[in-house]
């Protein structure tokens, strides 16, 4: 089986690669060889890859910017996917797409979660986006699996435990602020990733939650990763509306993986038994490049 993966520079593009790479031929251009807003570029690449499936990972996910540059991320994320979603329909390969809890406005009231046929009510132009790429990829390919994922860390990109690593150690900081009006589920990327190959090899179709079982507040994931890493910093609770972020967050992400449990294929873990496994893992080489100031 070959699958064309879209975005595999990325945090969860790179760990998909990895994980999938060990059972699948994975065929994973640059953006600078194949970015998904060309039409030609992806009818080029289908044709030359001929893969059975289409695995997105690539978007726009800066959510702050998301809301000053309106034409990039209806681009990226509405008619990258809508491109991909066409070119899988008539290639008759399966298309695999991934989406956010940022579909949903966040207003019910935790711990209940949001079920994959809630309906979805974006608060920001990122989550509009993305919502928005759900539909195209559910009107134009006919084969799609769309997950819904949120509050993603890994060890290739850009995420929460890296920054709060990077802001409080390249600058000797001893405190941090951090947020404790938010819920969600801190999710490893290569347990996403691993979750994908499941619902691949049981060749299931449709729209599932995906995080990781449990849930906490920012501030409380915070505090579990300088906990285990032996970190003396204080950590102060602020809101969000206080931080005074450009786009408005959901407060409640917290997403239950009913379907997933309902066929069977849920491989998610509880929060805090992924993050210890990953900070024992990359942990000490992730201080050591924050205090060096290279991460
Ligand atoms: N991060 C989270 O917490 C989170 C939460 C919920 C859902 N998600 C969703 O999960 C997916 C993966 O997120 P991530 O955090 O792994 O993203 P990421 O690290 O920002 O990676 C995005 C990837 O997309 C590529 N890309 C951007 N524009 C492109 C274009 N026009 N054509 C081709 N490739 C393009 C980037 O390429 P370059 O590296 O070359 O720029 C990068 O490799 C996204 O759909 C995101 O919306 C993420």
């Amino acid at each position: 089986m070959k699958i064309l993966l879209l975005g595999g520079r990325g945090m969860l593009g790179s760990d998909c690669k990895e994980v999938l790479g060990e059972e699948y031929e994975i065929v994973a251009p640059e953006k600078k060889e194949l970015d998904i807003i060309s039409w030609d570029k992806v009818i080029e690449a289908l044709q030359a890859v001929k893969p059975d499936i289409v695995l997105n990972c690539a978007a726009f996910t800066d959510v702050d910017a998301c809301e000053k540059e309106s034409f990039k991320v209806r681009k990226v994320n509405v008619e990258g996917p809508r491109n991909l979603a066409q070119g899988s329909a008539r290639f008759n390969c399966k298309m695999i797409h991934i989406s956010s809890d940022y579909v949903f406005d966040g207003r019910k009231i935790p711990p209940q979660p949001y079920f994959e046929d809630d309906t979805m009510s974006p608060i920001s132009s990122y989550g509009q986006s993305k919502m928005e790429s759900e539909v195209a990829v559910k009107e134009n390919a006919p084969n799609y699996v769309i997950i819904r994922t949120g509050w993603l860390y890994g060890i290739h990109g850009n995420n929460f435990v890296r920054s709060i690593l990077k802001n409080t150690l390249r600058n000797k900081k001893k405190t941090l602020k951090v947020v404790d009006d938010q819920m969600g589920s801190p999710t490893w990327t290569r347990r996403l990733a691993l979750q994908i190959r499941e619902l691949i090899s049981k060749d299931a179709l449709g729209t599932f939650h995906a995080t990781a079982e449990g849930y906490c507040n920012r501030y409380r994931f915070a505090e579990h990763v300088f906990r285990k890493l032996k970190l003396k910093i204080s950590l102060q609770p602020c809101t969000m509306e206080k931080l005074g972020q450009s786009a408005k967050r959901p407060k409640n992400c917290i997403l239950e993986n009913r379907l997933l449990k309902k066929q069977g294929l849920n491989v998610m873990v509880d929060w805090q038994k992924d993050l210890d496994t990953f900070l024992g893992q990359f942990g000490d080489g992730l201080v050591k490049k924050a205090r060096a100031g290279s991460l």
